[in-house]
């Protein structure tokens, strides 16, 4: 049977990502969508051909069709949604960054648990398969000890189009609160941290930060540059920006015996290609550019863990996981100072 998906938030992710991606995902259908505004949820209901367009959020909920729902609120705004649809019995995948405090984090993985529904996390990185090469290669010791990653996310200044009448809809990016003190750090960081983590099946304990914010004068970095320390001792150095159009976006991972590198696989799309260079593997891959491959894996995992009743590939602890980094790294911006990481108990 179809899973009935509802996403939360109307804006630019949902209408070209998300919702594309639901249509084109088996098993799948949309039901429905949720914006402030009435007019702005029937418009997106009738260019994705959801069933309904919904302004009230309870009454969204209290639809019987929708098994899921989509987060893709403001990042201060996934805490409340994800709270009010886990008791309404709807599972929920949550937009990255999970929350803006590991506090909230901790309440979105006990909410989800205490109603018995999924709880997994956008970080559409673990779905292209060159890092699940990287994550196997690890795994299977074929890199030797792994000493240092390296990787980086760049991108072009965001920009509303000037043609455009300006709606003030996107002007959250720019308020601290609202995104959780980081910009960067919360757009695009997020995503390299978790894929560290899943590449490694390991915990960061130790981050240090430096960036061009995260002070009075101006709150929201718009570069970052920050070394994370894993349980086992391998470092990785992850930089991140939203002034640099022509960034690379690769991802390597040396070991001892060899390295993988991704190149241009940091990105939405599917793309790029991958290098192994090692004692036992040589390999190369490329892939077409597909816009949605990514998010459609990672609808269908969702979909497979609630039907085989098993954890998302992305859950809520690994949710949690990446909003104690990101913490961390804003703590550490912030003070100049390294800043170890204490993982809550969930
Ligand atoms: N996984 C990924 O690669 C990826 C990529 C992009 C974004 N994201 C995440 O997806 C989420 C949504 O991003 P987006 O690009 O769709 O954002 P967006 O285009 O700025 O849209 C967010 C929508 O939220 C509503 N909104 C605006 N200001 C608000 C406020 N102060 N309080 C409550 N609602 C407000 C507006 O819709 P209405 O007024 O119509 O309700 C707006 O259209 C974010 O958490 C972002 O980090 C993830």
């Amino acid at each position: 049977m179809a899973v009935g998906w509802a996403i939360i938030g109307a804006g630019m992710h949902p209408q070209q990502k998300l919702a594309p991606a639901i249509v084109l995902t088996p098993d799948a259908e949309l039901i429905g969508v949720l914006s402030r505004d009435q007019g702005r949820a029937d418009a997106f209901a009738e260019a994705h051909g959801a069933k309904a367009g919904y302004s009230d959020l309870d009454a969204l909920l209290a639809d019987s069709r929708i098994d899921a729902v989509f987060v893709s609120s403001p990042n201060a705004a996934h805490v409340g949604h994800t709270l009010a649809a886990a008791k309404a019995g709807k599972h929920v995948l949550s937009e990255k960054p999970m929350a803006t405090s590991v506090e909230d984090a901790a309440a979105m993985v006990e909410a989800c648990k205490s109603n018995g529904v999924k709880l997994g996390l956008g970080f559409e990185l673990r779905f292209h398969p060159a890092h699940r090469v990287a994550r196997d290669l690890v795994s299977q010791d074929k890199l030797g000890r792994v000493r240092l990653l390296q990787g980086h996310w760049g991108r072009g200044e965001r920009k509303e189009p000037e043609h455009l009448p300006r709606t003030g809809l996107r002007d959250w990016w720019e308020d601290p609160e609202q995104m959780g003190g980081g910009s960067v750090i919360m757009g695009l960081g997020v995503h390299v941290f978790d894929l560290v983590r899943f590449v490694m099946q390991q915990e960061v304990t130790e981050v240090s930060a430096m960036t061009d914010g995260q002070t009075d004068a101006q709150p929201l970095e718009h570069i970052a540059t920050m070394g994370l320390r894993l349980e086992d001792g391998t470092i990785a150095n992850i930089s991140c920006g939203r002034m640099l159009p022509d960034t690379l976006n690769d991802f390597t991972v040396y070991g001892t015996d060899g390295r993988f590198t991704g190149h241009a696989t940091v990105w939405e799309a599917r793309m790029g290609d991958m290098e192994v260079v090692s004692e036992t593997v040589n390999k190369t891959e490329a892939w077409e550019y597909n816009y949605l491959a990514n998010f459609i894996d990672e609808i269908t995992d969702f979909q497979d863990a609630i039907k085989g009743d098993r954890e998302p590939a992305a859950s809520g602890i690994d949710g949690l996981r990446s909003t104690e980094i990101n913490s961390a790294v804003i703590e550490s911006a912030k003070t100049g100072r390294s800043v170890k990481i204490e993982h809550k108990k969930a």
